[in-house]
């Protein structure tokens, strides 16, 4: 888990991966999994210089890091990849692409059994999605979907969280699309009734303003574990099938929720703004979100 999200965070920041090739370690992922690099040798993503020394300290499983040397941005700076930049860009994404298949095969069920689109099996799932959208090559559609066949069995029976990224709803969504892509209408139907009809409880919640009929802490509001994930989810869905999977109504009726929790937070705190309290840090609000 540590793991998984500190490779995130690298990612997320660009600053992933430096010089030669690093080899793919023959150690076992579970033990990969479990270990956790020496702090010098953790991605920070507040100093790019850091993660240069850890091939150095540790070797795998060293998270790939990746100092930019570009000159920063000014007014009128060419944009345009060079062909060496996207060569590298390209080189760079096939280390990745190896690292995820042996790292964390789509046999592999972390200890903490994370199945989530964010951090979990079913992001690997959409991270192999997209690598097959992109390049057409079927061996990344086939590994979308054996990862997200792990996902689906390891799915606890009762659903945690109403978000695309934490939650049923993603690993469902994910699933459909890669049922659409195998010409699996059968499965396309059924993960795409799961997603309803978490959708019709909680719109029925928020009707009946029976808050603890659901699964969900309904005052959640935020994108990766709460309700605007779930929002994200149909938004996502309609867009992606072209065509209305969940209800615009039902959104509509999940959008005016989330912005009157906003509102009454708000005013509680005296303010005629939307105020969300972001979950991980408890009395700490974001403004709008
Ligand atoms: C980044 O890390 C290096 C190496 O530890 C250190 O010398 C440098 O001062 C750090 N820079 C920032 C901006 O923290
Ligand atoms: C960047 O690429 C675009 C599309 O190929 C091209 O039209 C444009 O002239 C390029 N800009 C520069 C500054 O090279
Ligand atoms: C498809 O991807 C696999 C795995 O990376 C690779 O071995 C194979 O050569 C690729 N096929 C084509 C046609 O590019
Ligand atoms: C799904 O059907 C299309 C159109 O018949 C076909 O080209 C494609 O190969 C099929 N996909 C799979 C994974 O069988
Ligand atoms: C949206 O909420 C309103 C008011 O609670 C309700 O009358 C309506 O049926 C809901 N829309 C849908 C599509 O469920």
């Amino acid at each position: 888990m540590a793991m998984s999200k500190c490779v995130f965070i690298c990612l997320s920041f660009g600053l992933v991966l430096g010089s030669e090739s690093y080899p793919i370690s023959n150690t076992e992922p579970a033990d990969l999994v479990n270990a956790t690099p020496a702090p010098q040798d953790q991605c920070m993503p507040t100093n790019a210089s850091m993660p240069i020394e850890c091939p150095a300290h540790v070797g795998p499983p060293c998270p790939y890091c990746y100092t930019n040397y570009e000159s920063d941005y000014t007014t009128g700076s060419n944009l345009n990849f060079t062909d060496t930049e996207l060569a590298t860009i390209e080189l760079h994404m096939s280390r990745w692409i190896e690292y995820w298949q042996h790292r964390y095969p789509p046999t592999l069920v972390e200890p903490s059994g994370d199945y989530s689109v964010f951090t979990g099996l079913a992001g690997r799932a959409q991270l192999f999605l997209r690598v097959y959208l992109y390049t057409n090559n079927d061996t990344y559609l086939q590994l979308s979907k054996q990862y997200i066949t792990t996902a689906l069995q390891t799915l606890p029976q009762k659903q945690e969280y109403s978000s695309y990224f934490y939650g049923h709803v993603g690993v469902w969504t994910v699933a459909s699309m890669i049922s659409y892509l195998y010409n699996d209408s059968d499965g396309v139907m059924t993960y795409w009734k799961n997603i309803q009809n978490t959708f019709a409880e909680v719109n029925t919640a928020i009707e009946t303003k029976e808050y603890n009929s659901t699964p969900f802490d309904l005052s959640v509001d935020a994108l990766d574990q709460g309700l605007s994930g779930l929002l994200y989810t149909g938004m996502l869905l309609n867009e992606w099938f072209a065509e209305q999977v969940i209800d615009p109504n039902v959104l509509k009726n999940i959008t005016y929720f989330i912005i009157s929790s906003g509102v009454a937070t708000g005013q509680a705190l005296g303010h005629d703004w939307l105020m969300y309290q972001t979950p991980n840090v408890p009395g700490c609000y974001d403004w709008g979100m």
